[in-house]
């Protein structure tokens, strides 16, 4: 079984860092279908945790029963980041995760994120520094490179692991293409990367369903798989491919289980969010939830009219029920 230090990954399954995605209640979600290895934070900002920002420590918070979980943080200055993960050791995670994969403007300006790429000896004092600070595991995610001209992730994966690191994860794209491109044409570089490296890669990129990840691990050698936007349409497939790697039929998710997850979902939003951010965020995942879902636009459609949670509520609630009267 794959282990990062104490920490079992099992199943080799990862729920990709994803900013307003994998926040408390889509994390919990995850874990609670089952056939996740770990699960990770949206990505926090270094100087944001370290100057106590409550808005910042909030999002932080997590449960026992989210475990084992990742929390990710980025950021340009290695005294910073190593006092944000030292926090971050501090608030009980099991692992943490450096951000060196973000290609956002707003992240690149402050030379964090992916820009890291573009200054490897900056990156290599970050590593360093953190792995210094605490005594939990600690992962780096990043790309390619900045851009085609500049692959350097494997000078990279082999300073992170010069420097400690348990794992590495790596996105199979540049900064330069954001999420444009087939990242399956490049999982090539995670093979690479696997033959370079002595410690764990963690294969990322465009993973859309189960049989990609066994794809993937075959490919690549890769001795994890980490999934991102594909657990946002089906929450369902790491247990799903969980079952596919133990030799059993995976399960496609039926519309009761489809029902109770949306349900289920919003409950877990609406007794903690106000009601108009909540609202936001049940729509842009019941949008998700819902593709290949019979008449599943007439639903997308309808709750972009509402204004209020309990007509959110029955909304849903009215869906799913003319599929019970047509059974
Ligand atoms: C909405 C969104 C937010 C993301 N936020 C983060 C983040 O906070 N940290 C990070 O390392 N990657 C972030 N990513 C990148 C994903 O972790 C992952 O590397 C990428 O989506 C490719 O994997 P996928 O094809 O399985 O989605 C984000 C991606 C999306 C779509």
């Amino acid at each position: 079984m794959l282990r990062l230090g104490p920490v079992p990954l099992d199943p080799p399954l990862v729920l990709a860092p994803m900013a307003g995605v994998t926040d408390r209640d889509f994390r919990l979600i995850v874990r609670r279908i089952g056939g996740v290895g770990l699960v990770t934070m949206e990505f926090i900002a270094s100087r944001a945790l370290v100057r106590g920002v409550a808005k910042t420590l909030d999002l932080m918070h997590f449960v026992a029963e989210e475990r084992p979980i990742s929390i990710q943080i980025y950021g340009s200055d290695p005294d910073t980041m190593a006092e944000a993960a030292r926090q971050v050791e501090a608030m009980g995670a099991d692992v943490c995760d450096i951000n060196m994969g973000c290609p956002a403007n707003k992240v690149l300006k402050g030379c964090a994120g992916c820009a890291l790429m573009g200054d490897l000896e900056l990156a290599r004092r970050i590593v360093a520094a953190v792995r210094r600070a605490i005594s939990i595991p600690l992962t780096v995610k990043f790309r390619l490179g900045l851009d085609h001209e500049r692959p350097n992730f494997l000078e990279l994966g082999r300073i992170c692991e010069g420097e400690g690191a348990q794992a590495v994860a790596l996105h199979a794209r540049t900064a330069r293409q954001m999420f444009s491109g087939d990242a399956r044409e490049r999982w090539g570089e995670i093979a690479r990367l696997k033959a370079a490296l002595a410690i764990p890669v963690i294969g990322n990129g465009d993973v859309r369903e189960p049989a990609d990840v066994l794809a993937m691990l075959a490919e690549t050698g890769c001795d994890a798989v980490m999934i991102g936007r594909a657990a946002t349409r089906n929450p369902w497939i790491f247990r799903q491919t969980a079952d596919l790697m133990a030799g059993r039929a995976p399960e496609a998710a039926s519309l009761a289980a489809r029902r109770e997850l949306i349900l289920g979902h919003f409950q877990l939003v609406a007794a903690r969010e106000e009601s108009r951010w909540a609202l936001h965020k049940l729509r842009k995942f019941t949008g998700w939830y819902t593709h290949g879902v019979p008449r599943g636009r007439e639903l997308r459609q309808r709750i972009n009219e509402l204004e209020d949670v309990p007509s959110f509520l029955a909304a849903v609630e009215a869906f799913f029920e003319q599929f019970d009267e047509a059974a």
